[in-house]
């Protein structure tokens, strides 16, 4: 790896553990390492014997001492709904009771009753209550940070929380890729209509994209919310409008959602506990990502683990994500849903750091990080930890010594 020209850096870390992911498989170690960068982009990642080849490095650059400490890419937390009011703590309480989330969802509770709150909360309530959680894990590591509509359910109220979710990226100084997701749950205005309602969700997304506030474009496919067919006609809208898409998929039954979604050339599948070996062998062919979701999954208590083996075996990239939301993941540490990857699914740590990473940037179409490179953007966490297992074996704690997102401190 050699530099452009590293003597006209911003900034350089030295002393540092690089954790590059560079390469298809181990975590690409450079020991006590240096990274440096110029305009948000790593302009050096090497060895410091390698930097102090190239020479005449710019005095004016900032410099930071790593003293040792491991380093790795910025997380890519790439499916959340961190936006939204109010809490569904009392549905948790009866889902101890033994209560299902179908059933609270067939009630008219779940999904529809985070949607009530969110119609009720102004643009700056709902930044209000959303902040601390995007905070919470950007204090975990994450740079890159999907967030998905879906509790507006409404023209007036999809863009509202798409407003919010993009105005979060500009308070924290991070990426903020917005999904719309109308096709979520029917809203109570619809119920019986679900085909008028998606004619409606294909009306707003036009609008919604024309404002800038759409990246990519969402659905989920379930026998409690959307079927195959509407869910095509989403995907058709977004595709005519050149949008990637992804799908909430085989969560809590095989509904072919994953084929579909690849059939689509879908960024990604997500959830995919359901997902069938065929469906997996179209997920391959396309490059549609798998995104693992174990927080929904512990939450729900779930027990059917997605087809690892399979993915594996097909070259299926796995990513892994939050899915930071007040029904099945109340979950605000990418680390832990590492964590819960590796102890419910069995990913390794390497996997699940990949998964947080290199892989999370391919479910969201993103192909300038993941990876530290010369070229890719200068996000990258500095971590309080003595070997990179590390990263999924704490549950909780105060990890990060240093969070930065294109090369400014962010944390
Ligand atoms: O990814 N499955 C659908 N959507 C979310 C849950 C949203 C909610 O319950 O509020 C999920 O699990
Ligand atoms: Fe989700």
């Amino acid at each position: 790896m050699s530099a452009s020209s590293p003597h006209a850096s911003d900034g350089v870390l030295l002393d540092a553990n690089l954790i590059t992911l560079n390469g298809d498989a181990g975590y690409g170690v450079i020991e006590r390492g240096v990274l440096a960068w110029r305009d948000g982009l790593l302009d050096f990642v090497g060895s410091r014997a390698e930097w102090d080849r190239v020479g005449a490095h710019d005095e004016r650059a900032t410099r930071v001492q790593a003293d040792g400490q491991w380093v790795t890419p910025g997380l890519v937390d790439s499916h959340t709904h961190t936006v939204f009011a109010g809490d569904r703590a009392g549905e948790f309480e009866q889902r101890l009771q033994g209560v299902s989330y179908e059933d609270i969802a067939r009630a008219g509770g779940g999904i529809v009753s985070t949607v009530r709150a969110t119609r009720a909360a102004s643009e700056d309530e709902l930044l209000a209550q959303s902040l601390p959680r995007a905070r919470a894990l950007l204090a975990d590591g994450v740079t890159t940070l999907e967030i998905k509509s879906g509790y507006g359910l409404d023209l007036i109220n999809e863009r509202k929380m798409l407003r919010v979710a993009r105005r979060i990226g500009e308070q924290l100084g991070i990426t903020v890729r917005t999904t719309f997701l109308g096709a979520h749950a029917l809203p109570p205005e619809y119920s019986g209509r679900a085909d008028a309602y998606i004619d409606a969700v294909c009306e707003w997304l036009p609008q919604l994209h024309a404002e800038g506030l759409v990246d990519a474009v969402d659905a989920f496919c379930e026998r409690i919310a959307f079927d195959t067919a509407q869910t095509r006609r989403v995907f058709e809208a977004a595709r005519a409008l050149g949008l990637p898409v992804k799908l909430h998929a085989d969560q809590l039954s095989d509904g072919h959602g994953a084929a579909l979604v690849a059939e689509f050339d879908g960024l990604s599948a997500d959830h995919v506990e359901y997902t069938s070996e065929e469906s997996v062998r179209a997920m391959a062919r396309h490059g549609t990502v798998a995104v693992l979701l174990p927080g929904a999954f512990h939450v729900l208590r779930e027990t059917k683990s997605p087809p690892l083996e399979a993915f594996r075996t097909h070259g299926v990239p796995m990513a892994v994500a939050t899915d930071c939301n007040p029904g099945t993941a109340p979950l605000q540490s990418l680390r832990l849903a590492m964590s819960l990857a590796c102890t419910h699914f069995r990913l390794t740590p390497e996997e699940a750091l990949r998964g947080a990473t290199t892989q999370g940037a391919r479910a969201l179409g993103l192909a300038d990080r993941g990876v530290l490179a010369v070229g890719r953007r200068a996000d990258f966490v500095i971590w309080n930890i003595a070997q990179p297992a590390q990263l999924s074996y704490w549950l909780g704690g105060e990890l990060t010594a240093g969070v930065y997102a294109g090369g400014r401190r962010v944390r």
